[in-house]
Formats: C-alpha cells, structure tokens, sequence
C-alpha cells in the first residue's frame, strides 16, 4: 500500500544565518494494506515530520513514496488530489478539529459536499448517520458544536469525517495521548473495528510503548531522524535489540512503574550510561549514549535484518 524509499527532509532555519537540520534522514519502510506500523521514538526526533513529509503535507528533501504504486511527489494537481482523499492524517489535538463555530453536522457534511459523494441532503443525511453509528456516536450529537463535546468523542468524530472519504492510509500522530486512559481504550477499539472492516493500513505514532505494541502488527523505532529497529512489534517490545530500543523499552517500564502512564520520558543522557564519546559524522548517532560504542561506530550502521523481518542499525548486533 504505502513504500516510502530514501525519504529525507531537511529544515533550513534562520534568515541571515541559514542552519539546516535533517530531520528525516535516509528512511525506508513499507506498509500494507490492512496492517498498522507502529512509529515510536523520542520527542523531535523526526516522527511527525516523517508523517507529513509521507503525506507531502510538507515537501521533501530527497526520496521518494509511492501510494498503491503511484509516485506520491511526482503527481500533478489532480492525481494529488484524489490520492489525498485515500491518505488521510488525526493529529493529537482533537480541539483543532472541527470550526468552532459550525455545528457537528456541517463539519461532517462538508468533505461530502465537497466532493459530491451524496446525491441531495437525504442521501447526505444518511450517510452522516451511518458514519456516525460507525464511531459509536449518535445523531443527538451532530446538532452541538465542538466545544460541547469530549476529547473522545471529538476524535471519534474526526474519524468519521476521514471515513466519509474512504481513505486507504491513516497517519494517527498520537492520536489519544490527549484523552483520559479509559478514554483512550475506547477510541483505539474502534481504530481497530475500522482498521478490520475496511483494511485500511494505519502509521501509528505514539510515546506509549504498550499501546504501540497493542494496536501495531510491526513496528519502527527512530532516533535522530533514522529508523533504528523495525520489525514485528511484540518482538521488539519484548526483545530489543537495538541498545536505544532497549533503553526506551527499559525507561517506559520503569517510569510506567514509578510514576504512572503519563509521566515524561527520560531525557536523552539519561538514556544510556554513555562514556563522553563524540560523535562522528556518518557514523552511529546514539554512539555517545551507548555503553557498548566501539570504533566501529564511527562507521554509519545499516539497517541488517538479523530475524525474519526484524532490521536492527547496530554495529553491535
Ligand atoms: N517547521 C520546522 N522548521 C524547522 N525545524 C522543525 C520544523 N518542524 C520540526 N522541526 C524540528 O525537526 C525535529 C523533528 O520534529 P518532529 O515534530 O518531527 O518530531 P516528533 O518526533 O514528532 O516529536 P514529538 O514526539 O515531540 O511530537 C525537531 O527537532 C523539530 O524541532
Ligand atoms: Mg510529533
């Protein structure tokens, strides 16, 4: 469904003194249709910019991506615009949503008329419904505006704004972690009941390693701009290997354990136990944080596969 090939973007700041900042370097995956691919990672290190950059919300560096064997970069107005109707993107704040000052209906209504996909208001009508029994709400709900409904029930609706399109690809950028943890259960159910009926692929990105593991069939982790580990997700939850990987999975059980599910997590020098080390261009990133660095560090790692499936960038693995 979705293959992402060499994608990078590189941000360039500054007016007078231009930086550039390579925020997605060099990253490769697939995903088929039906299946969720879990994204984890710490915060600013790429996750959403990799999203975006997929959906060609912003523009690309280098690489390429290809919807259902289309080049995503290299489709004119009109191509681009029915591929976006089939990708669709939920970002974590659910209040952003929808215009405040239109009522639920409208909101629902308009990609509908928009694209002319009801014939009359009967027809538009019916399918708001359907739509709406779909992410378990009712039509008691589609006279209020936003302000007058949940965090879960917003984002519930924001789903069924992207269903009335039909969408083949879903980026969830975090979509609960604004939402109360019994919350946050309903509307990844209901993720997945739509995941199942209509195949859709999903990108998940979320800081939470178990809801990561719960909704995703493989998953990727990314430090610095590069995916480190990918592989299926039970395994790499379980078995790390990749020494951030396990310092991540290390780090979530513990402060899970002290401080609850939404606790911060560790801040990068707290992640390995390091030894000063610099790091080198071209080589390993996470070298100056890992307690198993050697001089082959210094050389770039790749991507190996050292199971079925399961790719590990560690010189060490
Ligand atoms: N428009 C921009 N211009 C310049 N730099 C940017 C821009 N957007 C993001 N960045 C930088 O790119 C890096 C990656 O940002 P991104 O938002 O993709 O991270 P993230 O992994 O999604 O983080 P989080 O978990 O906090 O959402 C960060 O260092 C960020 O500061
Ligand atoms: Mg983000």
């Amino acid at each position: 469904m979705i293959s992402v090939e060499n994608l990078s973007k590189i941000y360039t700041t500054g007016i007078f003194r231009k930086r550039q900042f390579k925020a997605v370097d060099d990253v490769s995956l697939n995903i088929a249709a039906g299946e969720t691919l879990g994204l984890v990672g710490e915060s600013g290190c790429g996750k959403s910019t990799l999203a975006r950059t997929i959906l060609r919300l912003i523009p690309p560096s280098g690489g390429r991506v290809f919807f259902k064997e289309q080049d995503v970069f290299a489709a004119g107005p009109q191509e681009l615009k029915k591929i976006r109707g089939k990708m669709q993107i939920i970002f974590q704040h659910p209040e952003t949503a929808f215009n405040p000052r239109l009522r639920i209906y409208d909101s629902l209504a308009e990609p509908l008329r928009l694209r002319k996909l009801a014939r009359g208001r009967a027809e538009e009508k019916e399918q708001i419904l359907d739509l709406l029994e779909q992410v378990g709400l009712h039509a008691e709900h589609l006279t209020r505006y936003p302000h007058e409904l949940s965090g879960g029930q917003i984002q519930r609706l924001v789903l069924a704004r992207i269903l009335s399109l039909r969408p083949e690809f879903i980026v969830a950028d975090e979509p609960t972690s604004m939402l109360d943890v019994s919350v946050q259960a309903q509307v990844l159910n209901i993720f997945k009941e739509i995941q199942n009926r209509y195949h859709i692929a999903y990108l998940f990105i979320s800081h939470d390693l178990d809801i990561v593991r719960w909704m995703s069939d493989r998953m990727a982790v990314m430090y610095k701009g590069k995916i480190v580990e990918i592989g299926p997700a039970e395994e790499i939850c379980k078995n790390p290997r990749h020494p951030y990987a396990t310092s991540l999975a290390e780090a979530f059980r513990t402060f899970e354990h002290h401080e609850g599910r939404h606790a911060e997590q560790p801040r990068e020098a707290e992640a390995g136990s390091g030894r000063g080390r610099k790091t080198s261009p071209g080589g390993c990133s996470y070298a100056p944080f890992c307690s198993d660095a050697t001089a082959a560090c210094n050389r770039a790692p790749e991507l190996k596969e050292i199971a079925a499936g399961h790719f590990v960038a560690c010189r060490r693995v």
